[in-house]
């Protein structure tokens, strides 16, 4: 594992000086992690938990005040290694006057690619993207959507290898987070690592293969997701219509006209009660396996630390 992290942070302390200038604020304390190539990693946490402080640190944007960084076993600094990453901001800006294509053809520039190889990338990324038929507009007339893809679009440009993302949901309509999803995922399918912050769980639970959740700058759960949250259920919901036979009729959570519904804490009770129904006038609507949502324990952790 360790030969093959393509990130690889340990003892990642950052803070900041307080309100004018007194005391300080301990933004990330003792931060370890590593992330295996082709692995899509969210890290979790409510607003202030550290995680942007973290993305920044990992880049090299922000100098640790204790412990490391190391992407593809080379500092953040290291030129090798920064041109095998593509990075999405949190709040990404723009300049105004240019269109999308005249912007990402400066970032080609950046990268060095010439003028044919440029307009090869842009094109595709654009596509990619979903800005294509914005691609004659002023960036200052794009929507938040529309600024967020071109950040991807910018993050991307160059076939990194590890993409970090910024919050990359934030802004976006169902529609759009389904796009940069969808993305993600094409990401990994071609052998790149994604590394991305988000308070948004329902679109970490749905691509991520693991997950940190931070709170108050320590990491305070680290684990893949299926092991996690989709393990075996926690309970049944069973419901049922007519009258529930006895003893469960004293375990009805709720009614809903002549549907009730029944909470069975395992599957052996599970099968005791379907066989008392099937024995009785009631019948069975239907049953559902209620599992810990990532929801859940991150509601959790968040308490635990506070
Ligand atoms: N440049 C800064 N100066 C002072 N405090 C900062 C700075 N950046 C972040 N912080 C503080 O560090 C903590 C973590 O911030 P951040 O990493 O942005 O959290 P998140 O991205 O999880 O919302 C917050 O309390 C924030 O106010
Ligand atoms: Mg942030």
């Amino acid at each position: 594992m360790a030969e093959s992290a393509v990130i690889e942070i340990s003892g990642l302390v950052k803070s900041f000086k307080g309100h004018l200038g007194l005391g300080r604020k301990v933004a990330v304390s003792g931060l370890d992690l590593s992330v295996g190539r082709g692995e899509i990693f969210g890290l979790l946490g409510p607003n202030g938990a550290g995680k942007t402080t973290t993305l920044k640190a990992m880049i090299g944007l922000l100098r640790p005040d204790a412990g490391s960084v190391r992407l593809f076993g080379r500092p953040p600094s290291d030129v090798s290694a920064r041109a095998r990453i593509g990075f999405l901001p949190e709040n990404p800006y723009f300049y105004d006057y240019l269109t999308a294509p005249e912007f990402l053809d400066f970032y080609g520039r950046l990268h060095g690619f010439g003028r044919a190889e440029r307009r090869r990338r842009v094109e595709a990324t654009l596509e990619r993207v979903g800005l294509d038929a914005g691609r004659s507009q002023a960036l200052r007339k794009f929507s938040k959507g529309m600024v967020q893809r071109l950040g991807l679009a910018q993050a991307i440009l160059h076939d990194p290898d590890l993409v970090i993302l910024d919050e990359p949901m934030s802004g976006l309509d169902p529609i759009g987070r389904r796009e940069v999803r969808d993305l993600i995922l094409e990401l990994r399918e071609a052998g790149k690592t994604v590394f991305f912050s988000s308070h948004i769980l329902q679109d970490a639970e749905l691509i991520c293969d693991r997950v940190g959740i931070v709170v108050e700058g320590r990491l305070r759960h680290l684990g893949v997701l299926d092991q996690m949250v989709r393990s075996k259920p926690r309970w049944f919901e069973v419901a049922v219509r007519g009258q529930v036979p006895s003893p469960w009729d004293r375990e009805v959570a709720s009614a809903s006209g002549e549907k009730v519904m029944v909470k069975v804490p395992d599957v052996a009770e599970l099968g005791r009660l379907l066989a008392a129904v099937a024995e009785s006038p009631a019948e069975v609507v239907s049953v559902w396996p209620r599992r810990e949502s990532l929801e859940d324990l991150f509601m959790k952790e968040v308490a635990r630390e506070r």
